[in-house]
């Protein structure tokens, strides 16, 4: 989805825009999928409530809360969980295509594993909009198998607005899968989108 990329400042100055913050949490691994491969670092995004991949986050009002208190709060309505986010975990800002005056600011943050499963198991048992406006939290599968499951089928799947680029943007940037196994699973992807 097409839109365009522009400085937190510029996007701060549209007091006429509507904002969003989204955010990557993620963390480092040893577990082993089949018992042999690794699954390195796990990455969350959720089902929303129109079936569509997303990360987790929503609208702030930066009038009344900094993008970061305002993510925060997202977080613990749709994770059920404190995740302190700060100025530091900034991305990216971005004009979106679609609807007009939307500004989608992009945050990602590394926790540990154990922090991540806690995450997990709140979003079940304690965020208020489990079941409501988010479906449930999916780890993103970060290798390809033989027969291209993995990493190219998760990629094949609908995402809202730029949030497709936004994984892989931040995959490509944090280093969690190499470019060559990036490049051939968007491929990949592509072919079995058609
Ligand atoms: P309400 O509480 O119902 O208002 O929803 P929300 O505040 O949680 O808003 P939501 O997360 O749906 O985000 C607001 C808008 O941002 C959506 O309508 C989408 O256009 C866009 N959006 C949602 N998720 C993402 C995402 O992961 N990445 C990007 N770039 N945009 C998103
Ligand atoms: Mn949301
Ligand atoms: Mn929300
Ligand atoms: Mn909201
Ligand atoms: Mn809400
Ligand atoms: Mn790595």
């Amino acid at each position: 989805m097409a839109g365009r990329d522009i400085s937190k400042e510029d996007a701060l100055s549209r007091l006429d825009h509507k904002h969003a913050c989204h955010i990557l949490l993620y963390a480092d691994s040893n577990a082993k999928l089949f018992g042999k491969i690794p699954i390195k670092h796990i990455v969350l995004m959720q089902m929303r409530f129109d079936g569509l991949l997303g990360f987790p986050g929503g609208l702030v009002k930066p009038s009344e809360e900094s993008l970061e208190a305002g993510l925060s709060r997202e977080l613990q309505e749709e994770l059920g969980a404190a995740v302190p986010v700060t100025m530091d975990d900034y991305v990216s800002s971005h004009l979106a295509q679609s609807p007009p005056r939307l500004i989608l600011h992009f945050y990602s943050k590394k926790i540990t594993e154990a922090e991540l499963l806690e995450i997990e198991r709140a979003a079940v048992s304690n965020a208020v909009d489990h079941g409501l406006e988010v479906l449930g939290l999916t780890r993103v599968p970060l290798y390809t198998l033989r027969n291209g499951g993995g990493l190219p089928w998760f990629l094949s799947h609908s995402f809202i607005s730029n949030s497709r680029a936004q994984l892989l943007e931040a995959l490509q940037r944090l280093d969690l899968v190499s470019p060559q196994t990036l490049k051939e699973a968007v491929k990949k992807a592509e072919e079995m989108r058609h």
